[in-house]
């Protein structure tokens, strides 16, 4: 039997046990990486944060005419736009991954079409919830992760949301970049991994170079949970979880971490200004978005080269443990 095709791969038709998080919006998605990681075998996304829907809609005809392999298109609760979940519906794709609250309408939804539903959640009754509403998978994310996150670190949360929700696959986050990172999570009982900052750092994350320089040169410490930023986006929509982003400390995140009562009396000032940076393609320079991986990661390769790198680490990890 081979230890990397796991019950992940048999459920989503997928060759080995990597998946490619979204990078929501202005934040590193692109089709050419979702495609790469499909063509290598795993599970590419394409994200859908801050997109609108006809936007979504070309991004999965892309990736279609560029893989005949399973792909996931990912929605999250903040912001959660009903029109472009509706896409995700009407396009058929063949794995919905939803993140930052749970709807178990929209999980009866998607089985009505076919999908396969995940569902990422950060609390061990999170993944229970997720589980009771009939998730086909949960990716339990640890608080070291990129992106919006926070509860406990991924080593005490995975083993008990294997636990919590057996027998459903569960996919490990945050903070893994390799293959011992892969073994281990298999070793802690998880069916498969989930990488988003490793994949920012590759020949096709559609991010500005002055980004991904950031995600080479921050060490884990320099990666911070920043609740401020929850004052800069709009309200949770019910049903969201209480999660903050991890980014790199820069000027902007000097300025305003642990400081929230002051930027709320400057808050329109600084909403404009984070706005405009998107709006401009400069997000990057106000909330570079990475996970405590940062530190780990030292290249920039191609998306499908990561995956291929990922599973011999992980095969020759679990060789010379078998042979010791
Ligand atoms: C820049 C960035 C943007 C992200 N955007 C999303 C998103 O739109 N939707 C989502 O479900 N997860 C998002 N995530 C989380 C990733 O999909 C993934 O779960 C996470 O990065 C795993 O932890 P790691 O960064 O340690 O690999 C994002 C992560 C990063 C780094």
């Amino acid at each position: 039997v081979d230890p990397l095709t796991t019950p992940l791969c048999r459920l989503l038709g997928i060759r080995v046990p990597v998946v490619q998080g979204a990078l929501g919006g202005p934040w590193g998605s692109s089709v050419e990486l979702a495609a790469a990681v499909a063509r290598a075998g795993g599970l590419g996304t394409i994200a859908t944060a801050l997109q609108p829907a006809e936007r979504v809609r070309r991004d999965i005809a892309a990736v279609r005419e560029r893989t005949e392999g399973p792909f996931a298109a990912n929605h999250t609760m903040r912001p959660f736009e009903a029109d472009v979940f509706d896409v995700l519906l009407a396009e058929r794709v063949p794995v919905i991954t939803f993140a930052l609250g749970l709807d178990p309408e929209l999980i009866r939804r998607s089985h009505d079409v076919g999908a396969r539903f995940v569902q990422q959640i950060h609390t061990v009754e999170q993944a229970e919830d997720a589980a009771e509403a009939g998730a086909d998978v949960i990716v339990a994310q640890g608080d070291e992760a990129g992106g919006f996150g926070g509860g406990s670190g991924l080593v005490v949360l995975l083993p008990q949301v294997v636990d919590a929700v057996a027998p459903l696959p569960v996919v490990a986050a945050g903070g893994i970049v390799d293959g011992r990172g892969l073994a281990a999570a298999l070793a802690f009982g998880a069916a498969g991994i989930q990488m988003g900052t490793r994949f920012l750092a590759s020949d096709e994350s559609e991010i500005d170079l002055a980004y991904r320089q950031a995600v080479l040169d921050a060490s884990s410490e320099r990666t911070v949970r920043a609740s401020f930023v929850n004052r800069l986006v709009p309200p949770p929509a019910p049903g969201a979880f209480d999660v903050a982003p991890r980014v790199a400390r820069n000027e902007f995140v000097e300025t305003w971490l642990g400081r929230d009562e002051a930027l709320a009396a400057d808050l329109e000032r600084v909403r404009a200004q984070v706005r405009d940076a998107i709006a401009a393609g400069r997000a990057h320079e106000f909330l570079p978005v990475m996970g405590a991986s940062a530190g780990l990661i030292h290249d920039v390769v191609a998306a499908g080269a990561i995956v291929e790198r990922v599973v011999a680490e992980a095969r020759s990890v679990l060789a010379s443990l078998a042979s010791t």
